[in-house]
């Protein structure tokens, strides 16, 4: 099967993405990573990205008057690509519902909280402060209401009683970079359905659709 070509939207230092490329240079993985797509000239992760030989693009948003203009020039550049697929990693822009809605089941993110707890930002602070025992992050579809679509795949670690949200913050980044790129290939793969607003997995393999608990000591 041709491998599903991908983009990836950033804003900053793209550690999600790097995750992807990386996991997508095994020759079975399902998607290639075809572009990464910034919209702030800045973004550490764009080096990272032609470090690894993947193609970029800067569309600075404030160069345009609104979203929509904004998002026709991501539009214009994701079809100059040629792309099937597309995930938000770290992407700091809000996206209009006609955008979302023209990549229905075509886009994904990476969201730093078991969701639907813990919506937006700053999610490890808040998890901490509301005294949960698991936090985590979920990689999801993406819908016209921030941070709602259907769960592809979660991951939890324990909220250990010395934990800051630095400490915290950085098991959790290191959650996503295993449940994205599994997420990417179930999608990328056609193994993962969406119906009635649920994500079907289709798949024997490990992780296929599974919950991924880190251990303590993982
Ligand atoms: C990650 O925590 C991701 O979950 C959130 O924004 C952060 C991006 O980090 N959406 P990076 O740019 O992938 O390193």
């Amino acid at each position: 099967m041709a491998k599903t070509r991908t983009a990836i939207l950033i804003s900053g230092r793209g550690s999600n993405m790097a995750a992807l490329i990386d996991a997508a240079e095994a020759a079975d993985f399902p998607a290639e990573i075809a572009l990464v797509l910034s919209n702030r000239p800045d973004a550490a992760g764009l080096a990272k990205a032609r470090q690894r030989g993947v193609d970029t693009a800067v569309i600075d948003h404030r160069k345009f008057n609104d979203r929509a203009t904004f998002e026709a020039a991501l539009n214009r550049a994701l079809s100059e690509g040629k792309i099937e697929l597309v995930c938000l990693a770290g992407f700091m822009r809000l996206l209009t519902a006609d955008f979302v809605d023209s990549w229905r089941n075509r886009l994904i993110n990476i969201h730093p909280s078991i969701l639907p707890a813990f919506k937006g930002l700053q999610t490890h602070e808040r998890a901490i402060a509301a005294g949960v025992r698991i936090h985590g992050a979920t990689a999801h579809f993406v819908r016209v209401t921030m941070d709602e679509g259907p769960v592809i795949v979660q991951g939890a670690v324990p909220v250990l009683p010395s934990d800051t949200a630095e400490s915290l913050g950085e098991r959790i980044l290191a959650v996503e970079h295993r449940i994205y790129p599994i997420a990417l290939a179930l999608v990328a793969g056609r193994k993962a359905r969406v119906v009635s607003e649920k994500v079907v997995v289709e798949q024997d393999g490990a992780h296929a659709g599974d919950a991924l608990i880190v251990p303590l000591n993982a």
